[in-house]
């Protein structure tokens, strides 16, 4: 057996060095357009950072597992091809800012059916709207070569930080398809480790549909614990207490109920936006709205918290220093796409602020990178003031302690571990006074801090 995965990202990479490292018989050849990514999957220095992977991709490299960008040799030789090539939101044309962009998907399957002979299966591991499937079967049957398909539907539902885990021991598997013969061979790779009863199989359009229900049912629970935090913030209820209460009942569960500065990462608000277009698309207005609320709520979050910032250091934080701690969407990732980080940045920039940035894993390039994004318009153009913003107020440093030298305030927008166990009576003594903190991860020790003498402010909590 052959497996060919096009895309080597945060998603295509891990999930077929898992695969590979599990099912040793399987040859497992995971292909990607850009050149740098493929090198670095052949290096010491992979391209996401992820707890355990390192391991996972050295065991089976050089075994079964081959990184390139050999494209058509990869599909002509795989008996399954998974598609795990990104699917970002559109923002140009019909669908701007909603619809998913699936450019990518398509070119895959043309590529495929260009190159494929004899039987494939061809599998589905990008988040796509529902009936995707259809055009991909469509395009697939133009094969000029007398290739014949199956289409599968598999959705990955893993989590950046935990994808090791997540991948070894997952909550279930989810496989759409009309060919049993097909479902039964993807069932059949996944079976060596995962439990069969984790194995679910459903029609296709569940299976696509299911993928982005359930990011916008994690989603909406984060805005609608991060919704009450304001209400807190106003009444002297404690946040982290409600979510306490709340989360024993059985009927709703403790996981995701933790308010923070915002959700960030490649694909909640993507799948909800790709969700809404869907419904626009079909008429339900209602439906639409109801989801769209979800991304709303998370935008006033990531705002909210930058105006308590400025509004509690005296309605001005011109000119001032503040250290952000934390550039990455959530910890234990080198991922920033959609962080939480860029936003309130761009509006503490906005308003001439001096930011003094760390994150262990987040390399400068890509920190200036998406504040210059941030700071564009649509059509990716920035002006030169802007420009000049980011080159004079923003320094990257690599140590908290940095960081916080001289600052008038911390701002913590990402949970590293690290945060929680620095030296605050040194980091005091080092500050402005007074000293300001703004925890929108309630990792700090409120108590602690108050007491060496810190304003600490922090999500729904009031002062
Ligand atoms: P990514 O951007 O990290 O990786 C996609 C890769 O595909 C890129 O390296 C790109 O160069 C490559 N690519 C694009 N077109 C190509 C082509 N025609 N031929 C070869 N390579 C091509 O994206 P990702 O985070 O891995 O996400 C991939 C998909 O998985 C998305 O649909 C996403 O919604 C979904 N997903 C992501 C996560 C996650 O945690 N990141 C989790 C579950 C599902
Ligand atoms: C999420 C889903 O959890 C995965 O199941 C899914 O496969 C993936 O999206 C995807 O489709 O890409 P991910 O975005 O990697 O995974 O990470 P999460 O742990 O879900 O966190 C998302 C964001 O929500 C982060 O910014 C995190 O800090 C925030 N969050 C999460 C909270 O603010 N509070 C919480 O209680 C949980």
């Amino acid at each position: 057996m052959k497996i060919c995965c096009i895309g080597a990202g945060y998603v295509g990479g891990p999930t077929m060095a898992m695969i590979a490292k599990q099912c040793p018989e399987i040859s497992v050849h995971v292909v990607d357009l850009n050149q740098s990514r493929i090198d670095a999957w052949n290096s010491d220095e992979l391209p996401v950072y992820e707890p355990g992977l390192y391991e996972v991709v050295r065991e089976a490299r050089g075994r079964n597992l081959t990184f390139s960008t050999n494209v058509d040799q990869a599909i002509a030789e795989a008996d399954m091809i998974f598609i795990a090539v990104n699917t970002p939101t559109k923002h140009f044309g019909m669908g701007a800012g909603r619809a998913a962009n699936l450019e990518f998907i398509e070119k895959c399957a043309r590529q495929i059916a260009k190159v494929s002979e004899g039987h494939k299966i061809v599998v589905e591991k990008s988040t796509l709207p529902v009936r995707t499937a259809e055009a991909v079967k469509r395009i697939l049957s133009s094969s000029s070569n007398g290739a014949t398909f199956d289409v599968l539907s598999n959705p990955e539902f893993l989590a950046e930080g935990t994808a090791i885990e997540d991948l070894l021991d997952p909550d279930r598997v989810l496989i759409g398809g009309e060919s049993q013969a097909a479902v039964k061979a993807l069932a059949d790779v996944y079976g060596q480790w995962v439990a069969r009863e984790k194995i679910l199989t459903t029609n296709l359009w569940s299976s696509e549909l299911s993928k982005l229900t359930a990011n916008a049912f994690l989603a909406q629970r984060v805005s609608s614990i991060n919704a009450i935090s304001a209400l807190c913030e106003e009444t002297e209820a404690d946040i982290d207490e409600v979510s306490r209460a709340i989360g024993t009942d059985s009927r709703i569960g403790p996981k995701f109920l933790k308010a923070s500065v915002g959700f960030g990462g490649s694909c909640f608000q993507k799948d909800i936006l790709n969700l809404v277009y869907l419904c626009e698309h079909f008429g339900l207005r209602e439906v639409a709205d109801y989801w769209e609320q979800v991304v709303i709520m998370n935008d006033y979050q990531k705002r909210r918290f930058a105006e308590r910032i400025c509004r509690t250091m005296f309605n001005t934080v011109s000119d001032k220093k503040i250290a952000i701690w934390g550039f990455a969407f959530k910890k234990d990732t080198n991922d920033t796409r959609e962080s939480a980080a860029i936003y309130v940045c761009r509006d503490l920039l906005r308003e001439r602020a001096r930011l003094v940035i760390y994150d262990p894993k987040v390399s400068k390039e890509t920190i200036v990178s998406e504040l210059l994004t941030a700071l564009s318009d649509l059509s990716g153009t920035i002006s030169e003031t802007d420009r000049e913003l980011v080159q004079s107020n923003v320094t990257v440093v690599n140590d908290a302690y940095d960081a916080a030298n001289n600052a008038h305030a911390i701002a913590v927008l990402t949970e590293w571990d690290e945060f929680r166990e620095l030296d605050y009576e040194r980091i005091y003594d080092t500050m402005q006074k007074p000293a300001f903190v703004y925890d929108g991860r309630n990792i700090l020790d409120r108590q602690k801090l108050t007491k060496i003498g810190f304003e600490i402010f922090a999500i729904g909590k009031s002062n």
